[in-house]
């Protein structure tokens, strides 16, 4: 049974049922699953957050861009440890002029008084207008949403909710900000006009090289059972035409793909393949070499019983780390990706790379600031309004803007 047998017949419905629940007149209500961010929605918050980066690039587009959300205020609500996902929620809700709040020691809550999570999530919605909240209970996010809805359906106070990373299940918004780097490398500046064209250059060495996020292979590496970014990620993709997944985990029960997830992509049409090492072979090439896109993941300690630690403690983990060797094997344009924090110790991706053109990384990181001002300005229905400023302020861009999907 779970924390909240209250809303039991909820948990328990299919995903598409749930998914259903968190919309209103085709729109956002709240952002609990990946698998919320369709194509078409992708496109759009794509689009808002590549207006948003231009328009903060100067003085007068970031006075348009605060000027959008003034009247909002947002709880940071994050009680597992974050960096990236706190803090670029708050740059993105500072962008927008939301003012922002934030609890993450629940001991310097009233929940030292035995305050329940939901009764303290109400609690934030009464003063702020949105919350974005990570949580270790996988749960928690999900239980809020529908409390929200039950207060609308009965007229009383209700605000978006937002899933900032939900045990090692859901990371939703890590999902966006990754399908907004991926369909920015694979936009091969085709958008930009520029010319000559990269694509083309690059098709004379890979001639089945096409823009968008159809047709190609993906990769992920590391802890796949218990990472929740690979979870949301690898849903969204299963969107999209000819896409192939390469899973390679070290060989422990707690790390490899689980069956759920399998069968998810399967269902969806992914050729889903499994490996145990970086430098295996897959129809007669080395894997590096057919790889689109790499996603490198930490291995999460922090999800390790006692047992498991010493077992895993015991496995090699070499065969599933970058080196300068491994990566002079991949196509010359394929990102490599990390959700970080990269662990120091493991060093699964070494400093070393940091360097090279295809680490997307620290541009990945930035990059979830835009993508999260672009969820904000849709839960708060201020596109209209974002578009008229990037209009008034760069008219020569607004084609490319609203250039069509780079699926
Ligand atoms: N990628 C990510 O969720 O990072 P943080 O845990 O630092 O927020």
């Amino acid at each position: 049974m779970s924390e909240f047998p209250e809303f039991q017949n909820l948990l328990n419905r299919t995903p598409e049922e749930r998914d259903q629940e968190f919309q209103r007149h085709g729109r956002l209500k709240h952002l609990i699953f990946g698998s919320q961010l369709t194509t078409e929605l992708l496109d759009r918050l794509c689009r808002s957050a590549d207006m948003i980066r231009r328009l903060a690039r100067d003085r007068e587009g970031n006075a348009e861009l605060r000027n959008l959300l003034p009247n909002r205020r947002a709880m940071l609500y994050f009680t597992q440890p974050s960096t990236r996902t706190f803090l670029s929620f708050m740059a993105a809700c500072q962008i927008l002029g939301i003012t922002c709040n934030e609890v993450r020691d629940p001991k310097m809550s009233s929940e030292v008084k035995r305050e329940s999570r939901t009764d303290s999530v109400r609690m934030f919605s009464s003063y702020f207008d949105v919350i974005i909240m990570r949580s270790q209970m996988a749960n928690l996010a999900e239980v809020c949403a529908y409390m929200m809805n039950d207060l609308e359906g009965t007229d009383r106070r209700s605000v978006p909710i937002i899933n900032a990373g939900a045990g090692s299940d859901e990371h939703p918004t890590q999902a966006l900000l990754d399908m907004y780097t991926i369909l920015r490398t694979f936009d091969f500046d085709e958008s930009s006009m520029s010319r000559p064209s990269r694509l083309g250059s690059l098709q004379k060495e890979y001639p089945d090289l096409t823009t968008g996020a159809a047709n190609k292979v993906y990769a992920f590496c590391g802890d796949i059972k218990r990472g929740r970014t690979v979870r949301s990620l690898a849903t969204v993709l299963s969107q999209y035409r000819n896409v192939t997944m390469y899973f390679i985990t070290p060989p422990h029960d707690q790390l490899r793909i689980d069956d759920d997830l399998r069968s998810l992509l399967e269902t969806a049409g992914v050729t889903v393949k499994e490996f145990e090492s970086l430098d295996e072979v897959d129809d007669g090439q080395p894997i590096l070499e057919k790889i689109d896109c790499l996603y490198m993941t930490r291995i999460q300690r922090e999800h390790n019983s006692d047992a498991t630690e010493a077992e895993i403690a015991s496995i090699d983990l070499s065969p599933f780390k970058l080196s300068v060797e491994r990566v002079a094997k991949m196509k010359s344009f394929a990102p490599i990706l990390h959700p970080f924090p990269r662990d120091s110790i493991v060093g699964e991706i070494p400093t070393e790379i940091d360097s090279d053109p295809r680490a997307m990384y620290f541009r990945q990181a930035r990059n979830g600031m835009w993508a999260r001002a672009a969820l904000l300005v849709h839960l708060f229905d201020v596109n209209e309004a974002l578009m008229d400023a990037h209009v008034r302020l760069f008219p020569a861009a607004v084609r490319s803007a609203s250039s069509p999907s780079r699926r």
